[in-house]
């Protein structure tokens, strides 16, 4: 359901941006599409942490522009990665407020005849935009 409405959404931006051409999305598009569509909610539009659900929950959401900054100067990809996965994650009480991407995603490959068989090819891709974009997003 979500990821047919992310393809209508790009095909959406792609012709508005192109015209008549449809032109491969950049991995920022992705990347973007992603963000708004799943963590802009509690993290914000603009990564700061501010988003509508922020009231909501028992832990603030993370500001998500000062990764680098916060975690010793290089975008940590490999925790990032992890953080979003969320399947290795073992919490002090085993659960947290961010949602487990890497179950959400895997559901939803499972819907589709021709990535069920290989779900984690489909996981994988949609976190690797995620990190694109994050990354992208980092202040000095
Ligand atoms: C329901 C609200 C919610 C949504 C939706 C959400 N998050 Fe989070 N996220 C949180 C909260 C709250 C935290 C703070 C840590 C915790 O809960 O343990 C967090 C923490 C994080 C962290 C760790 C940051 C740090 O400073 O260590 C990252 C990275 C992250 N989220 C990325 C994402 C991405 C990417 C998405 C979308 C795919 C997303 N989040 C969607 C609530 C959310």
């Amino acid at each position: 359901m979500r990821s047919s409405r992310l393809i209508g959404a790009l095909a959406l931006v792609l012709s508005a941006t192109t015209g008549t051409t449809l032109a491969q999305p950049t991995n920022e598009d992705l990347g973007r599409l992603e963000y708004e569509g799943n963590c802009a909610s509690c993290h914000g539009v603009t990564g700061k942490g501010d988003g509508r659900m922020k009231g909501f929950l028992t832990k603030a959401p993370s500001d998500l522009t000062t990764l680098s900054r916060r975690y010793g100067g290089a975008f940590p990809n490999q925790m990032v990665w992890e953080v979003i996965d969320g399947r290795t994650e073992v919490g002090p009480h085993g659960s947290r407020d961010m949602p487990v991407w890497g179950r959400v995603f895997r559901a939803q490959a499972m819907q589709y005849p021709g990535m069920a068989t290989q779900p984690e090819w489909y996981v994988r891709g949609r976190i690797v935009a995620l990190l694109d974009y994050l990354a992208r997003l980092q202040v000095k």
